[in-house]
């Protein structure tokens, strides 16, 4: 396969750790893999009106996307034409045109130059045009997630997402309401590297361990405590993406499984979605909505976490040994206020800063971490379920899938493993 992962295609895979610490392999990675894939940066929820525009940090630039008149999207390079100052600083807000904080051009709402200060001094009558615009970033959406593309690539997003499709649209599906971004969003900095992160949103096996602690709580409120080793299954779903699917969890599922962590108030409404869901789905797909946890990974940086809440993670790596981290929580524009609480109150109580999910994972992801940088040596271990050929949730065919798109991705790499990393295979 490649230099860095060891496998006989039928009882071990192994990644050589040089891969979580190589600086010469972080930098093939943002020019061969960030550069040249489809990448999330925002949904359709959050430029609802003409002149709405947001300012992010995609695959490390930074962008203006702001709603056209026509009801389309405008993705731009949020820097200045002229010497290339960052041209918007708000966050979000709407407007017609973008003013250059540093010498005062103009941009319109299509990122067209429409001034200049003392143009006449440039002495060209026709300087003022649309040549000199904001530069134009390629997008594209499905089903209001809206990606970018930097490099140029043959494949469209819909080819790049393939099979994950169907689960964007099992996620969907669960409402009849567009899905929208709640306000706020959560930043923070893991000192990992990034493909930890990746492994670890589609890793089911580690939850029982690595996350007793919130399993304990859910004891104490009443929930089922097997409930956890439920059956689930685990998917590559082609192009690097991933999924695990467990079902029914004991923390409910606030859209149409009720569980002691809802108020009670909330079970006739909780039930009555259900039913929905029945009516428009038939029982099997139903229950695969409502009852099932899903964590979808897209590759090389987004995770749809459809659990107790639901929520959008991407990140970005800063280097071999750092990666930044967004999420944002989503929910349903039908949701009651209470209903809309109790997502909220999912998201917070495990993925937020102070949950109990991401300090866990935050910490044992550092501690991997830590032990490649100071002897990058040996090999991490994703064979199982492999000989047996089986495709748990607790296995580890979805981590599999992400390192071989990975390897295609860096094929023909220069970069060869370290001397020490030989030695001790
Ligand atoms: S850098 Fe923007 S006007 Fe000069
Ligand atoms: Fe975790």
């Amino acid at each position: 396969m490649s230099d860095y992962i060891q496998t006989d295609g039928a009882s071990f895979f192994r990644v050589g750790r040089q891969a979580y610490v190589s600086a010469e392999l972080y930098r093939r990675e943002l020019n061969e893999i960030f550069d040249r894939t489809w990448l999330y940066a925002a949904h359709d929820s959050e430029l609802r009106e003409a002149g709405d525009f947001l300012t992010r940090e995609v695959g490390g630039r930074e962008l203006i996307l702001q709603r056209q008149a026509d009801g389309s999207l405008g993705v731009y390079l949020n820097a200045c034409a002229h010497r290339g100052a960052r041209v918007c600083n708000e966050r979000a807000g709407n407007t017609q045109r973008f003013t250059c904080p540093y010498h005062g051009w103009t941009y319109d709402g299509q990122g067209a130059l429409i001034g200049v200060p003392d143009r006449s001094a440039y002495g060209l009558p026709g300087h003022c045009d649309l040549q000199q615009s904001l530069i134009r970033v390629r997008h594209d959406s499905y089903r209001g997630f809206v990606f970018i593309l930097y490099g140029r690539s043959a494949v469209s997003l819909a080819q790049h997402l393939g099979g994950a499709r169907d689960y964007i649209d099992l996620i969907l599906d669960q409402s009849e309401a567009p899905l929208e971004i709640i306000p706020g969003a959560f930043d923070h900095a893991i000192k990992a590297n990034w493909k930890l992160l990746a492994e670890n949103g589609v890793d089911a096996y580690h939850l029982p361990f690595a996350h007793k602690r919130y399993l304990k709580y859910l004891d104490t409120l009443g929930t089922d405590p097997a409930s956890h080793r439920r059956s689930g299954r685990g998917e590559a779903l082609g192009n690097g993406h991933a999924l695990i699917m467990s079902g029914p969890p004991s923390t409910g599922r606030p859209i149409a499984y009720w569980s002691p962590l809802f108020p009670e108030a909330l079970k006739p409404s909780i039930e009555a979605k259900f039913d929905e869901l029945v009516r428009r789905f038939g029982q099997a797909r139903a229950e695969e909505i409502a009852h099932t946890n899903k964590s979808l990974f897209i590759f090389p940086n987004l995770v749809i976490n459809d659990i107790l809440g639901l929520n959008i993670r991407t990140f970005f790596p800063r280097g071999a040994d750092q990666v930044s981290v967004t999420v944002w929580g989503a929910g349903f524009a039908d949701e009651s206020a209470e209903e809309r609480a109790a997502r909220i109150n999912g998201l917070i109580s495990f993925i937020g800063p102070g949950g109990f999910g991401t300090p866990d994972d935050v910490e044992i992801l550092e501690s991997c971490q830590r032990a490649y940088a100071h002897a990058a040596i040996g090999y991490s271990d994703f064979s199982r379920g492999l000989l047996a050929g089986s495709r748990r949730h607790v296995d580890e065919e979805q981590n599999r899938g992400f390192w071989r798109e990975w390897s295609r991705r860096l094929e023909g790499a220069s970069v060869r493993p370290s001397q020490a990393l030989a030695i001790a295979v």
